[in-house]
């Protein structure tokens, strides 16, 4: 089944083919990061306007180059919660225009959901159940993973999701938004045990915390006057951010008793976290899946994934879908 992708949730407009769920034909991603970046984060009136621009040349263009016309699509999935309000209006409406007008059936997808379903584009042989560890800008969260149909929430942040940390530290640092790929370049290069930041444990809660690292670097920084290479303070803060995300993942697999472990959503690109998430993987004999940073980070092949299932069952949602600004995964 060919699958249309839409993703408008926040500033990326993307559309991708995605062939039965498992197979990326195509995966176009217009960001609009540049754009918001001298405000420090994304406004939402611009992220839409550009959304209206953007939409239909980025599905065009996700079709011409899986060489396939509209006539080819036989189902479309689009993200309708959670997100900013007016840029999911804007992907929703135009799904519901080419569903209407091509006769096609139309899901909308969680976004959390999409970032799941990466995980099944990187590894289509994943088998349930599974441990999922969502890192995002503005999720962070351990799932158990039973289904396509259950799934349980086994912890996730009290205050800061763990991108919305790197993203508070680097504009400390002085760094471009969205600062965790910055964080993640001056890392490679530095120290990670020059600053003994906060880890944030919680007892044997799977539940995470990272106000206090991000105000613990803003102290730090105020104090040290730029006198520590740049370099050290990323390394020692991804290695404060990663350290608790990682354990804990582990944790819950040996808790629940599943052999696999996968990690998804924008911070799921960050190579620190990826390299001691192999190491205790391989410590603790846990398969691990880990999405290419191209489906890390806000895309539609993930929609397009998340959505296969009900598309490959037969089912649609109405022409009168909504767009939901929140609403918990599962
Ligand atoms: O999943 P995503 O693209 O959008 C949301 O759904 O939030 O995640 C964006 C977040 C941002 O906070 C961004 O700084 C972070 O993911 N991010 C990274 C890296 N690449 C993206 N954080 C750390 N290291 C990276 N390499
Ligand atoms: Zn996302």
């Amino acid at each position: 089944m060919i699958i249309l992708g839409i993703e408008t949730s926040c500033d990326e407009t993307s559309a991708a083919v995605v062939a039965d769920g498992t197979q990326v034909l195509s995966n176009v991603v217009a960001s609009q990061a540049d754009l918001h970046a001298r405000w420090g984060g994304v406004v939402p009136e611009v992220a839409s306007r550009k959304h209206v621009e953007r939409l239909l040349p980025v599905i065009f263009e996700a079709l011409e180059s899986a060489n396939l016309s509209l006539r080819a699509v036989e189902g479309i999935a689009v993200t309708n919660r959670p997100g900013l309000i007016g840029a999911l209006l804007i992907g929703v409406t135009a799904a519901k225009a080419l569903a209407y007008g091509w006769k096609l059936p139309l899901v909308g997808v969680h976004h959390l959901e999409g970032h799941l379903y990466s995980n099944f584009l990187a590894a289509p042989d994943l088998a349930f159940p599974f441990i999922c560890l969502l890192v995002s800008g503005g999720h962070t969260e351990i799932v158990l993973v039973e289904s396509h149909e259950q799934r349980r929430s086994l912890g996730r942040t009290r205050d800061d999701a763990a991108g919305e940390c790197f993203d508070k530290c680097a504009r400390l640092m002085g760094l471009p938004y969205p600062g965790g790929p910055h964080i993640d370049r001056l890392a490679a290069s530095g120290d990670p045990q020059r600053i003994a930041f906060p880890r944030a444990w919680l007892g044997d809660s799977f539940d995470f915390s990272f106000s206090g690292l991000k105000t613990a670097a803003l102290r730090f920084l105020e104090t040290d006057g730029g006198r520590t290479p740049q370099e050290d303070v990323a390394a020692s803060f991804q290695a404060a951010a990663v350290e608790p995300l990682v354990r804990k993942t582990i944790r819950a697999a040996q808790t629940t008793g599943v052999r696999s472990v996968a990690v998804a959503g924008g911070v799921a690109a960050n190579r620190g976290l990826a390299q001691a998430m192999r190491q205790a993987c391989e410590e603790a004999g846990l398969r691990l899946v880990i999405p290419p940073p191209s489906l890390c980070t806000d895309n539609a092949a993930m929609i397009a994934a998340a959505g296969a299932p009900r598309l490959l069952r037969g089912e649609s949602d109405p022409l009168s879908l909504d767009s939901f600004a929140s609403e918990p995964v599962g």
